[in-house]
């Protein structure tokens, strides 16, 4: 008996890698699938990636009820509109996984310093854990409210969080230099992602501060049991998919911080820390859940360590999978063993 879930929001470009990775899965069913402007489509008419049997499921309205055998939701919604179909479905009774920045900082005056808006559920977040799975899995496993972690936070905290924990490097003021490609900002129409805009070249966004900045900074701190702080950049690039993250780090012995992040991520089936001397790339992880991390020391007292994945599968539905499989007490990896897709 496979185990029945619903995605609102899959005609997105997270909700596509959903049902891509769900309808393949051996212990989940897609059993409801939910859109807005494309609600009454069916999957194959919005999806063009999409065959078989999913293609021919009809998208239902994202506040249309949820059948009774739907344990588990996936909203993939932008900020802001996830919060009121979270609280929905906790309140049928269902478990959920967010992919929206709604849930994902403990206090609602974070929310509202990032988001600008004041948060339209405080009273869920206390039920909220950050989803960044190979930090988080007791707390996974038993959550009713899971808080899928940004793309840019996930590639930043994953190398920074151990590095921290050593005492070895000076958490504050990180610098965080990130590149994205366009998939990245999702599927609605933004005269700044259209072809001309964004091919043959490359630009900074978001400053001064840009929203996952707080991210960052609350999970880096809390993980850590430390106050640390990041300087970040993001920049987008003429690519579909794929997330490449430098971060800047200064202090001590940073000839033993490629073992620290070795032994940290050691038995882990979704993190390779490369051999030293190798940098990652994202042709190396595009299509994949994994995340690779290179460390190139740069001075007596400082290194680089960059961080690749594919910001729509380990940065977004692959974690958000990993988690649902935590949640239901399946193998963790369960399907999610794709390789990258190279070239
Ligand atoms: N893209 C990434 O790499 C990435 C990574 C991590 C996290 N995220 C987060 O994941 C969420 C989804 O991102 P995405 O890139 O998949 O977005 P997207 O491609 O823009 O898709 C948005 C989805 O939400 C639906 N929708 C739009 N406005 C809505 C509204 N007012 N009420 C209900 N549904 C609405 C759309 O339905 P219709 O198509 O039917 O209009 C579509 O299915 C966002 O919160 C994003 O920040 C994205």
């Amino acid at each position: 008996m496979k185990i029945d879930v619903a995605i609102l929001g899959s005609t997105g470009y997270t909700g596509a890698e959903l049902v891509r990775l769900l309808d393949a899965h051996p212990y989940f069913h897609l059993a409801h699938l939910g859109a807005h402007s494309q609600a009454g489509k069916t999957v194959g008419r919005a999806l063009p990636g999409l065959g078989g049997a999913a293609a021919d499921i009809t998208l239902r309205a994202s506040d249309a009820p949820l059948p009774d055998s739907v344990q588990l939701v996936f909203t993939a919604l932008p900020h802001g509109a996830a919060a009121d179909s979270v609280q929905a479905a906790l309140a049928a009774g269902k478990r959920v996984i967010d992919l929206s920045a709604d849930f994902r900082h403990a206090d609602a005056s974070t929310f509202k310093a990032a988001y600008g808006t004041e948060h339209p559920h405080p009273e869920l977040l206390s039920d909220a854990v950050y989803g960044l799975s190979e930090f988080a899995r007791e707390q996974i496993r038993g959550a009713r409210l899971v808080a899928n972690p940004g793309c840019y936070p996930t590639s930043t905290l994953l190398p920074l969080v151990p590095l921290l924990k050593t005492g070895n490097i000076e958490p504050r003021g990180i610098i965080v230099d990130a590149k994205s490609g366009t998939s990245g900002a999702g599927r609605s129409t933004k005269t700044e992602l259209l072809f001309c805009e964004v091919n043959e070249g490359i630009r900074a966004y978001g400053m001064p501060r840009h929203r996952h900045a707080w991210e960052m900074d609350e999970w880096a701190s809390s993980f850590a049991g430390l106050t640390a702080s990041v300087r970040f950049v993001p920049h987008i690039l003429p690519m579909t998919r794929g997330m490449l993250t430098t971060l800047h780090l200064s202090g001590r012995a940073p000839e033993t911080w490629h073992g620290a992040l070795t032994s940290a991520f050691a038995g882990e089936p979704f993190v390779r820390v490369l051999p030293e001397g190798q940098l990652p790339s994202t042709q190396g992880v595009r299509g994949s859940n994994r995340c690779d991390i290179g460390v190139c020391v740069t001075g007596l007292d400082s290194a680089v360590v960059i961080c690749c994945l594919d910001n729509l599968l380990k940065g977004a539905s692959g974690q958000a999978v990993q988690n649902a499989n935590l949640m239901f007490g399946l193998d963790e990896t369960a399907g999610l063993s794709m390789h990258a897709l190279w070239p």
